[in-house]
């Protein structure tokens, strides 16, 4: 499997997505500054991804020398470090999530030596990469028993292998249905402005083996109107306590597209992708990218000359268009904000 981080031999190596489908390398990032340059140049991305790398982050921070001499330093050392990670990008809640369980580590283990303390946020950030490894395992089993034999499944952006550190969330669903059930196919959205779709999903699954068509994201509607389309499902970034789901843009028009033609439209995400904090989707941050993005595609220019161009880089999804979240947890559905509850009690 794709693994698009690794930490080997004390060291941290990332694929730098930027280069795919046309190159696979890897790099190592030795501080904090080149995982936060990582994360805000999307040569890792995926929400779950981001806050893997930037936990890693946080130990490359501490590890560098001047070391902190006292508790206190570490302390500020750890939040000025969380501070810059978290100014990369803003709406994937994963990454402040990690971030916070690095704060808490550090204040948790307050009592021991600082050789050790700093051993143990390594430990820290070991255990967010293994957990995600089976979250997203568990996403995918789950997942994979909502799709029947023979279904066209759409999927959107990349909710892959490269989004997180395990078999990724949407698209870890996709690979596991096409490998329990008979004649899954996929359709996949190319995902203007940064081809997420086009450059990373194809790839992955052409190396899975799952058959699919790559479709320009403004042919869903003809697709959808021709019955092709069996199910959608997606990944998300941040999901609110009633179920409102943020995703990459063009995520919300597709999600009204399948309410339409009565077509389920599934969101698989792991519990570190809800904030609890947020009762509604409205006050999720929009994470606004160069317009570049949009003028260019690969450093060339397709518009006119001094264009003006807008790039909000997520939308929000209203929960009613929603048919069921599927968490390593289980399959949730409306009403959303009580069985989002229920889902939440037990756990601190
Ligand atoms: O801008 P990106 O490529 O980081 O956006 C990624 C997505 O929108 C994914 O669907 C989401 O992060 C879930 S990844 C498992």
């Amino acid at each position: 499997m794709i693994k698009a981080i690794e930490w080997t031999k004390n060291k941290l190596f990332l694929i730098d997505q930027t280069k795919l489908p046309g190159k696979l390398s890897r790099f190592e990032c030795k501080t904090a500054q080149q995982v936060a340059d990582a994360i805000a140049g999307m040569k890792v991305r995926g929400a779950p991804a981001i806050g893997v790398a930037a936990a890693f982050g946080v130990y490359l921070g501490v590890r560098r020398p001047p070391l902190a001499k006292t508790f206190e330093q570490l302390e500020s050392q750890v939040a000025k470090l969380c501070a810059l990670l978290g100014k990369t990008r803003p709406t994937a809640v994963n990454l402040f999530w990690a971030l916070d369980r690095m704060k808490r580590c550090t204040v948790n283990n307050r009592d021991h030596k600082l050789a050790t303390l700093r051993d143990i946020l390594l430990r820290e950030a070991l255990n967010i990469y293994r957990e995600d490894e089976k979250v997203t395992k568990a996403i995918a089993a789950q997942g994979a028993e909502l799709m029947r034999d023979g279904d066209t499944i759409m999927t959107h952006c990349n909710a892959g292998a490269l989004a997180t550190a395990g078999v990724g969330t949407a698209l870890g669903v996709v690979v596991e249905a096409s490998r329990k059930h008979k004649g899954i196919k996929a359709l996949v959205g190319e995902t203007r402005p940064r081809l997420q779709g086009a450059r990373l999903t194809a790839w992955e699954l052409k190396q899975a083996h799952v058959p699919f068509h790559l479709i320009t994201d403004n042919m869903a509607a003809y697709f959808m109107k021709k019955g092709d389309i069996n199910v959608v499902i997606v990944g998300a970034d941040r999901i609110a306590m009633n179920g409102d789901v943020a995703n990459k843009i063009g995520t919300y028009g597709l999600a009204m597209l399948a309410y339409h033609h009565n077509i389920p439209f599934y969101v698989a995400a792991p519990v570190s992708t809800f904030d609890r904090s947020l009762a509604s989707g409205d006050s999720i941050p929009i994470e606004e990218r160069s317009p570049l993005e949009v003028t260019h595609v690969n450093e060339r220019p397709i518009s006119i000359a001094g264009v003006k161009a807008l790039n909000p880089a997520f939308d929000v999804t209203p929960h009613r268009f929603i048919s069921a979240i599927i968490t390593e947890l289980g399959v949730v559905r409306a009403p959303f904000d009580q069985n989002l509850k229920n889902l939440f009690a037990n756990l601190v």
